[in-house]
């Protein structure tokens, strides 16, 4: 049986509106990556981890799905075979356009007790100090996965990657692993690689496929070829 696996990174919310993180004034042209996505940052100052969180939690919350993200819900609906959609996005698009997705580097929906793992639906508004209802450490931070901690559901993927016989890349830039070595163990798997992008990436020659153009309009082009 087919079997696809998908990997989205933030090019594919581009077009709801979100920012990705290194387009030209990108989220990490407007603020340090060590200060706002790390466990060091949080650690030195949680108000200001919490501020740029909200941000995107509320922007989150406003946006909605594009042509992309609709295009992929309606291939896990209608592909004679298997999808598997892995997410680097912590948005929740791919959820409001009715797909089921991995988060491999958490949501935004989620908060978590840095004390004792607890998860939890995250209020809009996260505060230094949150209470976890769990343990009642005041250790509440958001469920993301930071630079330097492990992304989730790594063996699941692997597995995935390890018997697809199609691995397809959208609006992701490839600089940011273990998400970017994907592509690589899909080729071991003997599967075919496209890679679908506003341009050419670090890793595109790992693909044998290349689609160039915005995700809203190259995404539903694409699996209209395969539903
Ligand atoms: N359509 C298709 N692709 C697009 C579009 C668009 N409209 N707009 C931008 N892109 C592409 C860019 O060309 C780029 O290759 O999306 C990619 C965005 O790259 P990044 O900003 O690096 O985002 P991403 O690859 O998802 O980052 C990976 O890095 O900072 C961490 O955890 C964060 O999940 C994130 C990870």
């Amino acid at each position: 049986m087919e079997k696809i696996v998908i990997l989205t990174g933030a090019g594919l919310s581009a077009e709801s509106g979100l920012g990705t993180f290194r387009d030209e004034g990108g989220l990490w042209a407007q603020h340090r990556i060590e200060d706002v996505a790390t466990p060091e940052g949080f650690a030195r100052n949680p108000q200001l981890v919490h501020d740029f969180y909200n941000a995107r939690r509320a922007q989150a919350a406003e946006a909605t799905p594009n042509d992309a993200h609709h295009a992929l819900a309606r291939l896990q609906r209608e592909f004679d075979g298997e999808v598997v959609i892995v997410t680097q996005n912590v948005d929740g698009l791919h959820e409001k356009a009715g797909s089921s997705v991995i988060h491999m580097h958490g949501a935004l929906t989620g908060a978590l007790c840095a004390s004792c793992d607890h998860r939890w639906p995250a209020p809009l508004e996260m505060a230094p100090g949150q209470i976890c209802p769990s343990c009642g450490a005041p250790q509440g931070r958001p469920d993301i996965v930071w630079f330097g901690e492990m992304p989730y559901f790594m063996d699941e993927i692997a597995e995935h990657l390890a018997g697809c016989t199609v691995f397809a890349a959208i609006g992701t830039s490839g600089q940011v692993y273990p998400a970017a070595g994907f592509v690589q163990e899909a080729r071991y798997a003997g599967a075919d690689t496209v890679e679908l992008n506003l341009n050419s990436t670090d890793v595109s020659r790992a693909f044998t496929r290349h689609l160039i153009g915005p995700a809203s309009e190259i995404v539903p082009q694409w699996v209209a070829e395969l539903v």
